[in-house]
């Protein structure tokens, strides 16, 4: 095991912060912690599925034992927590232990309680500071930085929420042994997605070092999820609203991805990773019909997702269909359709995304036919 330890900045002015990576990192969580605290009070949230762990108490020891007064409220595992009864009751919980505005709320787990207990630190007493330390590979790729927080709505996902950025944020690749391999493949779409992003540098490391990073190996898991979390961080930075299109970026294979997962019933038919992996080969798809992209780098991308075990084809999701009628209505009413326009992040090869509007749905209507 490697006792290396990776710091980056995500540079957002007075509410800057950094994310450290490392193997075995939650032991010294209440020295890390320690420093950023306003107060040594600290309220660790987590979920039931994490509780049968040992991380949330080898995190409680270890801010015990950096005199901090810490307590733990658990939520139920599972996007269904990220409703409004849920937000209600840790509030409510949250308040009964007599909160003050200094005290720091944790989120100790996967994106649900990372979006839930962020949202809840910021209506909490008009707002509190919180810490992320994220506990699946797509938290620790993706949720834990950036500030969105939120919950659900009978009206779609995400649609009540605040943006609050973390104090902090870190990354332990050592509870990722406790990952289910599938949930950990999920979390890789969203890894690489960054590297087809932006860093077609990166896209080559992972060709070669994608088996050790599944096998377990941490200083693999360490690069790979630092220089992941560098391309969000730099995109949040530059954009850290979503206001002149920069992070608009992130939602790469996105736009495809929500039509499946509202197809599929957001359950655990389809997991969003999952969603993203199919969705980033139909938006390369696309991009080579468009002739935006050589045919031979979205074959590259699409080569390295099925080799990881992610499904490439909506035909290998078991017990579900996605007709191309249904996957273009969904679409139209995604939120992110301005207008009615076909807006898409497309690829111009790996490493290289831009944001497209008015993309003809002829086109649009042929990839999901091909695949179909
Ligand atoms: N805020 C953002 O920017 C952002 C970005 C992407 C996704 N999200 C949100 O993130 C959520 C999905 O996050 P997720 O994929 O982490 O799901 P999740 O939080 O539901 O975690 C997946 C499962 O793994 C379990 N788990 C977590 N860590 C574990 C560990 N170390 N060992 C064993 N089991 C563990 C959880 O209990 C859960 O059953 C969605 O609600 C999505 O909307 C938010
Ligand atoms: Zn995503």
């Amino acid at each position: 095991m490697s006792s290396e330890i990776s710091v980056l900045q995500v540079a957002l002015g007075e509410r800057a912060y950094e994310i450290h990576i490392g193997a075995g990192l939650l032991g010294q969580g209440g020295e890390i912690l320690g420093r950023v605290l306003r107060q040594p009070r600290a309220i660790v949230v987590t979920d039931q599925n994490l509780e049968r762990t040992r991380h949330p108490k080898h995190l409680m020891e270890t801010l015990t034992r950096a005199g901090v007064d810490a307590h733990m409220l658990v939520v139920p595992a599972g996007e269904a927590s990220k409703s409004m009864s849920q937000l209600e009751r840790l509030l409510e919980d949250m308040l009964a232990l007599n909160v003050e505005r200094k005290v720091t709320v944790v989120a100790l787990g996967g994106g649900v309680v990372g979006d839930l207990a962020g949202f809840a630190a910021a209506v909490l007493l008009r707002g509190v500071d919180f810490v992320q330390v994220p506990t699946t590979l797509l938290a620790q790729v993706d949720s834990s930085v950036g500030g969105k927080t939120g919950i659900n709505s009978r009206h779609g996902k995400n649609l009540i929420g605040a943006f609050h950025q973390p104090r902090l944020v870190l990354v332990d690749t050592d509870v990722l042994d406790d990952l289910p391999p599938r949930e950990l493949r999920a979390g890789y779409a969203e890894l690489v997605k960054h590297a087809f992003i932006r860093d077609p540098a990166l896209f080559d490391w992972l060709e070669e070092q994608r088996a050790r990073l599944f096998a377990g190996d941490s200083d693999v898991r360490r690069e790979a999820i630092h220089r992941s979390l560098a391309i969000k961080a730099a995109i949040v930075a530059e954009d850290e609203r979503e206001t002149t299109g920069t992070r608009a970026l992130l939602n790469f294979g996105h736009t495809f991805a929500h039509a499946y997962e509202a197809l599929a019933g957001y359950g655990e038919g389809l997991l969003h990773g999952e969603a993203v992996a199919l969705g980033m080969t139909r938006a390369f798809e696309l991009s080579v019909r468009l002739g935006l992209c050589p045919a031979a780098e979205a074959e590259r991308a699409r080569t390295h997702l099925d080799a990881v075990g992610l499904a490439v084809r909506s035909r290998e999701v078991r017990n579900a269909i996605f007709p191309a009628e249904g996957l273009l209505e969904a679409m139209q009413r995604d939120k992110k359709v301005e207008a009615k326009r076909l807006t898409f992040v497309l690829s111009h090869g790996i490493g290289k995304a831009a944001l497209h509007r008015d993309v003809p749905e002829a086109d649009l209507r042929a990839v999901l036919d091909a695949d179909a």
